[in-house]
């Protein structure tokens, strides 16, 4: 493959594995390598996507059914697509976006009992079904992660991440569901070690794009 080509590469994974940080260090990675990505988030990443985020993650747990919620996170992932990501790569750029699609399938989708083939159908009539070049899933194991999480939020997790440690254990199994069935697009990382240990393990999974 030729590395002159924009590639858009996301990161998965539940709560407090560390997504955000290794997105920064994979952009810092790739910068040393004389590729520009854009660093961008979900949902979030263009004006009207980083309203919908405010709607989603704040008010209590009642605000949104999670057919509202699987619908309210389409229509920002399309405005995010079309205002943020596709003007990117449509120029040769990389695009590194934490979260995407598979967070919806995995926390609406099969923690949510929302069916797979909706949550793809509802990506398909807003964004296309654009789909990423690689998928970089990484795992904790669970009291890893909720520890994580106890450090990082205190009481002030939103209303997605305070959901139950069921939910959020199916929401990993779902995860790597997803992981086994798409084994080309999706690489499972280890995100327990060192911050730079993970971040060259994430370097390595998409050492072939390079
Ligand atoms: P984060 O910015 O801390 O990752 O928070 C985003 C929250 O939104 C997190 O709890 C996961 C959740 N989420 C979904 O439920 N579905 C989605 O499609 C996306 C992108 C995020």
């Amino acid at each position: 493959m030729s590395g002159s080509a924009g590639r858009f590469i996301t990161l998965e994974g539940g709560e407090g594995v560390g997504k955000s940080t290794q997105a920064r260090l994979l952009q810092e990675a790739l910068k040393t390598r004389g590729i520009n990505a854009l660093l961008t988030r979900e949902p979030g990443g263009s004006g009207g996507a980083e309203m919908i985020r405010e709607l989603l993650l704040g008010g209590d747990e009642e605000r949104w059914s999670v057919r509202s919620e699987a619908l309210l996170f389409a229509a920002a992932r399309a405005d995010h697509i079309r205002r943020t990501i596709k003007p990117a790569l449509a120029v040769g750029r990389w695009v590194i976006c934490d979260r995407f699609i598979d967070s919806s399938r995995a926390y609406q989708g099969g923690a949510g009992l929302v069916a797979d083939d909706d949550i793809m159908a509802l990506h398909q009539f807003g964004s296309r079904g654009l789909m990423p070049d690689r998928t970089i899933l990484l795992t904790l194991p669970i009291d890893e992660a909720a520890e994580r999480i106890r450090k990082r939020d205190g009481d002030s997790s939103d209303r997605i991440g305070s959901r139950s440690d069921d939910y959020h254990l199916e929401v990993a199994s779902v995860f790597l569901t997803i992981a086994q069935a798409e084994q080309k697009r999706v690489r499972m990382v280890d995100a327990l070690g060192t911050v730079d240990q993970v971040s060259g393990r994430v370097l390595s999974a998409i050492a072939d794009l390079l």
